[in-house]
């Protein structure tokens, strides 16, 4: 009996024991379905984070050597803008080939480094993969060109119109690129235009073609190989275009027929195809996933479109999965150092709205084709903004130096511009085109080019302020940007931040509120003034009362200390602050 009663409970013990296990399994796999769903993705600009060798480039050993920063700040995923050979023409965005490292940047074996030592710390890797076009210097190409068996067609390319007005010939269509002028390039061996919607060192790809898609697919799978956790597509909105080359209809917006504010882009951009490359590369992401080991494969889009587009690239109508998230670029192109506390209430609201059910949310607020937070909404805005980033629901996305409060560098010679369309636009107009300015070398200190790197000259120059504006500087102040930064990311972890639910409001043109609310928890609150002007609020309409009001962070210039409460009818905002505070019901 005593014997059948062991046997009884040894084999209790082991089913309980198989259930913890299979319980901690499902949670282990749950979290790495969901890791990014509530992730900051930290871009880094690679040419200008860190030089390890020398040559005024940074490269991949220099991120290697930044890593344990990104572990003292609490980010545990980056996106590396392109890293693969290419001539520079758009620093990488143009690939002569996507399997390998460009030299500057170093070797293959620089990369796998990179991705060992990263996942020891607990760091995913995303790259950026530039399916659309590559460089005219890529073996495709120039086959492509030659008319070589196989690769006729991996571009996009069209017979001359005749000309008009004693000109030899006139490109297929009215289509404009991006950067200017006509979006046909012609090409003197094939005797043919080839299509090129960035520069002219950058022809279409043409997808229509299955080689071409097969081309990619095994390019994807090249770099899931080597240990990336996903991909940031490039310029997805533009890689199919209308069959017929219809010509696009005109804007109405300018009168400059080179600008690419000229045209109604419903030939060129967002086509349906668009929409289901994405879902192929969904499949291929996640068959990967399921077929080996480690966390979800994921994607997040890059275009600069129409909301309702925009959301298509989630999901389709018939609920086809596409992308993890299209970037939200709306604190970019709809909000800026102008907008009102409604503004910002009402294109935060939008995306949460028009977002399909069961998918997350994403805030971009900076990138390296835009100029930088401090240079957009101003250099008081700072924290504010950051607090945003990190206290909306759903994914945040920070560019290299926003944690710092870098700044623009608008007055950057004629002579030291490199960035293209900056240098097509002439001497005369590129300082408000170039994307130089904010991609300037990274503030690391005060010593020599800001500690970025030891050669006598950098490939852009580094940032005059960089003495007083650098990572350690504001690393022994007692409060600085990277600290509220870097408090913000903790609390993070909260849960209320994870699953909360989202209200916002409007408590007057100038100040705006955010509540994270999660039963059992206590809620948070983030209130932001937008405008120049000291403001006092009431929060008693906004919350359930009575409450406790907590200061959990406030930023660099705050009158208010962390830790201090607050009266709900008495908060006092200086200009361009942000305070996030924590409810606690009274008892
Ligand atoms: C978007 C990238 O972010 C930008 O830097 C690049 O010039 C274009 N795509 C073309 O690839």
């Amino acid at each position: 009996m005593a014997r059948k009663l062991l046997s009884l409970v040894a084999c209790l013990c082991w089913l309980l024991a198989g259930t913890q296990a299979d319980s901690a399994k499902n949670k282990a796999k749950e979290q790495d379905e969901n890791w990014w769903r509530h992730e900051v993705f930290y871009q880094i600009y690679p040419r200008s984070f860190m030089d390890s060798n020398g040559d005024g480039i940074g490269d991949l050993k220099g991120i290697t050597s930044k890593l344990s920063y990104f572990v003292e700040t609490g980010i545990t995923a980056i996106w590396l803008s392109p890293i693969y050979r290419s001539p520079m023409v758009d620093f990488g965005y143009d690939i002569s080939d996507y399997r390998d490292i460009h030299p500057d940047y170093g070797t293959l074996d620089d990369f796998d480094e990179l991705i060992a030592t990263a996942t020891k710390l607990g760091i995913k890797v995303i790259l950026d993969f530039v399916p659309n076009h590559s460089s005219d210097q890529h073996e495709w190409f120039k086959k492509s060109a030659a008319r070589v068996p196989g690769y006729e067609d991996f571009y996009v390319w069209e017979d001359a119109k005749p000309g008009e007005g004693g000109e030899e010939r006139a490109p297929p269509n009215n289509w404009v690129s991006v950067f200017s002028g006509s979006a046909w390039e012609w090409h003197d061996e094939r005797k043919q235009y080839y299509l090129r919607q960035f520069t002219k060192g950058q022809p279409d790809l043409n997808y229509r073609n299955p080689a071409v898609l097969q081309a990619m697919d095994a390019v994807l799978l090249y770099w899931l190989k080597r240990g990336v956790s996903g991909f940031r597509i490039d310029a997805v909105i533009y890689v199919y275009e209308d069959e017929k080359l219809r010509d696009e209809p005109l804007s109405g917006k300018t009168a400059d027929a080179n600008s690419v504010d000229y045209l109604d882009h419903i030939y060129t951009r967002n086509q349906e195809e668009c929409y289901g490359l994405i879902q192929h590369w969904r499949k291929l992401l996640d068959d990967y996933t399921v077929k080996n080991p480690g966390p979800a494969r994921i994607m997040m889009t890059e275009g600069y479109a129409e909301l309702s587009q925009l959301m298509d690239y989630y999901e389709d109508e018939n609920g086809v999965q596409g992308a993890n998230f299209p970037f939200n670029f709306d604190f970019i192109t709809e909000l800026n150092a102008e907008s009102t506390a409604q503004d910002f209430v009402f294109y935060i609201q939008r995306w949460l709205i028009y977002m399909p059910p069961g998918h997350a949310a994403n805030w971009v607020m900076g990138n390296h084709d835009n100029p930088r937070v401090a240079s957009r909404y101003g250099a008081q805005s700072v924290d504010a903004m950051n607090m945003l980033l990190m206290t909306l629901p759903g994914i945040g996305i920070t560019y290299n130096g926003e944690e710092l409060g870098m700044e623009d560098y608008r007055d950057i010679s004629w002579n030291d511009t490199v960035d293209q369309p900056a240098c097509e636009a002439g001497e005369e107009n590129y300082k408000w085109v170039s994307r130089d300015p904010e991609r300037t070398p990274m503030q690391w200190s005060d010593e020599k080019n800001a500690g970025f790197s030891t050669a006598d000259s950098t490939w852009l120059p580094v940032h005059p302020n960089y003495e007083e504006l650098n990572l350690v500087n504001q690393q022994l102040a007692p409060s600085s940007h990277y600290k509220v930064y870097q408090s913000l990311i903790k609390l993070r972890s909260s849960k209320v931040l994870k699953d909360g639910t989202y209200t916002a409001q409007a408590l007057n043109r100038r100040v705006f509120a955010l509540k994270r609310e999660l039963k059992g928890q206590p809620s948070l609150l983030t209130v932001v003034n937008v405008s120049n002007r000291t403001q006092q609020v009431d929060v008693s309409n906004f919350i359930d009362l009575p409450n406790r009001l907590t200061l959990l962070v406030v930023g660099v210039n705050s009158q208010y200390r962390v830790g201090e409460r607050l009266k709900p009818a008495e908060i006092r905002l200086s200009p361009h602050e942000g305070l996030v505070i924590q409810l606690r019901p009274s008892k």
